[in-house]
C-alpha cells in the first residue's frame, strides 16, 4: 500500500512538471496549412475558458482581470494630467474575437487583431491637471469604457531552451488601441462638487477623442505589460511544441 502511495506521488509530481495546455483547449498544428485560421478560433476560445484563471499554470482570473496600478504623467499638449489608478478591474476581455491572425513561428512572431465589443476599465483614481483651459482634479472611482475596441497585437518572441525543451518566451508585446467610442466617468471630481463634476464629465465625453488620444499611449504601455505577463505564464511553462503541435 505504502509503495503504491509513493508511486502515485511521484507520478503526480511528474505530471505537474510536465506542463501542457488544459485538455479543453483547441490545439493547432504547426504544419496545418490553415494554422492561422485554427489559431483565430482557438485563442478566443481559450480566453473564454480562462475566465476564472488556470491555477496549474498560475494564469490569473481573466474576468475581470485585475491590475494593481497605473501611473500616467501626461506632458505638454492640450491634456496635461497626472493620473494614478489603483485596484484596476478590466471587464469584457474574454468577449473578444479575433479578426486576423498571422503566426510566423520560424521567427517566433505572432500578430493578431482583436475586437472587444465593450471593455470597461474600472479603478480607484486620483488625478490633477488641466484639459484645454479647464483645471481638473478628483479622487474617486473611474469608469473608462471602450466600445468596439480594436486592438492590434504584435508579439515578438524568442526561443528559450530548458530541460531539453524549447519555450517561446515573449520578450516584447506591442499593442495599439483603436476604440470606436470611449465613454468616461469619474466620480467625486472637485472634492465631490456635483455641479462642477457633472459639467466636467460632460465635457470629457464631448471631447473623448482628444482626451483618449492624449492618454492612449500610457494605457497601451500598461496593458501590453499585462497581456505579456499573462501570455508568458503559459508560454514560459508549456513547451512551444505543446502549444503549436508539431505533428
Ligand atoms: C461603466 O460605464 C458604462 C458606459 O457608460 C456602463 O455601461 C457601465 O455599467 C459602467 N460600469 C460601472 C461598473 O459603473
Amino acid at each position: 500500500m505504502y509503495n503504491y502511495l509513493i508511486i502515485f506521488v511521484c507520478f503526480m509530481s511528474f505530471v505537474a512538471a510536465d506542463n501542457s495546455l488544459p485538455e479543453d483547449f483547441t490545439k493547432c498544428r504547426q504544419k496545418d496549412t490553415k494554422l492561422n485560421e485554427c489559431l483565430k478560433a482557438a485563442v478566443p476560445d481559450a480566453l473564454r475558458r480562462m475566465k476564472k484563471g488556470i491555477p496549474s499554470l498560475s494564469v490569473p482570473q481573466m474576468e475581470p482581470l485585475h491590475v494593481s496600478g497605473i501611473n500616467i504623467e501626461s506632458g505638454a499638449g492640450p491634456v496635461v494630467i497626472t493620473q494614478n489608478y489603483r485596484n484596476i478591474a478590466l471587464h469584457g476581455l474574454t468577449d473578444s474575437v479575433l479578426t486576423s491572425y498571422k503566426a510566423d513561428l520560424k521567427n517566433y512572431r505572432l500578430r493578431t487583431d482583436s475586437i472587444t465589443p465593450k471593455m470597461e476599465f474600472i479603478a480607484d483614481y486620483v488625478m490633477k491637471g488641466r484639459i484645454l483651459v479647464l483645471p481638473i482634479q478628483g479622487k474617486g472611482l473611474a469608469n473608462i469604457t471602450m466600445v468596439n475596441l480594436v486592438v492590434k497585437h504584435d508579439l515578438i518572441g524568442e526561443p528559450v531552451q530548458r530541460d531539453g525543451e524549447t519555450y517561446m518566451h515573449i520578450r516584447d508585446y506591442r499593442v495599439k488601441f483603436i476604440p470606436q467610442r470611449v465613454l468616461l466617468h469619474f466620480s467625486n471630481l472637485f472634492n465631490g462638487d456635483k455641479r462642477l463634476g457633472d459639467q466636467m464629465n460632460l465635457f470629457l465625453n464631448e471631447n473623448s477623442d482628444l482626451v483618449f488620444n492624449e492618454l492612449k499611449e500610457s494605457y497601451e504601455k500598461s496593458l501590453s505589460t499585462v497581456f505579456q505577463d499573462v501570455t508568458n505564464k503559459i508560454f514560459d511553462s508549456v513547451p512551444m511544441n505543446k502549444i503549436f503541435l508539431e505533428d
